[in-house]
């Protein structure tokens, strides 16, 4: 399959991280994320989490109405934040399990168990107008789900390969299912953990279309400023599209 173009989206919670730990008013998510998209990055995503931990409503708010690019609002699939989606109809929402206790979003969202409670998350998104995509494990039978829901992306937990960028099955697993949800009409999105390092081989997986990436990008920005951080990340991603 030729590849198609990959998107960069950018991640800017943890811009809200730092604000948070002084719960002032500096650094501004909205200021990054103009940043990120000057630097080039193609979307912007932002995490409302229950606990508002990092990215706050009015951030949200203000990235709805800011961003130039389009705005993938990441959340769980829970009543308050779907009430919160259908009022700011950002372009896309990517729903994804959520656990106070965990440091960041560890696994893909369970799609099996619970169908019901997805499905009517996802036709109430689409009935408003909203792209849905699903955070899910790289397996086959979440890919398979996921056509059965009828959402038209999917985001690869890229978490085990991340992990373990040395393991040739995890990385197997992202390709099998990027081909197969490509075999069967979603788009295919991925991240989590993803680093300059070792993006190349997902990077150049053909049928991902789109990469959400935060914590290296905003890590690296404290060194290098957020325009470069993005721009060295979108070039690690052509590169390795490219060869
Ligand atoms: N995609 C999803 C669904 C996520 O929950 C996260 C983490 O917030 C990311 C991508 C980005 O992960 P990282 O910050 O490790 O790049």
């Amino acid at each position: 399959m030729r590849a198609k173009q990959q998107r960069l989206y950018v991640n800017i919670d943890h811009v809200a991280t730092l604000r948070q730990a002084r719960r002032a008013a500096e650094p501004d998510p909205v200021a990054a994320a103009k940043a990120c998209e000057a630097a080039g990055a193609d979307g912007i995503t932002a995490h409302l989490r229950e606990d508002r931990r990092h990215i706050q409503d009015l951030d949200v708010e203000r990235l709805k109405k800011n961003v130039r690019t389009y705005f993938n609002l990441e959340m769980a699939c829970v009543a308050e934040m779907l009430e919160i989606a259908r009022r700011l109809k950002p372009q896309q929402v990517t729903l994804v399990p959520e656990r106070r206790e965990e440091i960041t979003t560890e696994g893909g969202l369970d799609i099996i168990s619970e169908p019901a409670r997805i499905q009517n998350a996802i036709d109430s998104m689409t009935d408003d107008g909203i792209r849905v995509s699903l955070f899910i494990d790289p397996t086959r039978a979440a890919v398979e789900q996921s056509k059965k829901l009828g959402v038209p992306a999917i985001e690869l937990h890229t978490g085990t390969y991340s992990h373990h960028p040395g393991e040739g099955a995890a990385l197997e697993a992202l390709r099998d299912c990027a081909r197969r949800g490509a075999d069967l009409g979603i788009a295919v999105h991925a991240g989590h953990g993803l680093t300059v390092a070792n993006v190349g081989p997902v990077a150049s997986i053909p049928e991902i279309e789109e990469l959400n990436i935060g914590h290296a990008i905003i890590s690296r920005a404290v060194f290098i400023g957020l325009e470069r951080a993005g721009k060295e990340m979108h070039e690690a991603m052509r590169t390795a599209r490219s060869s």
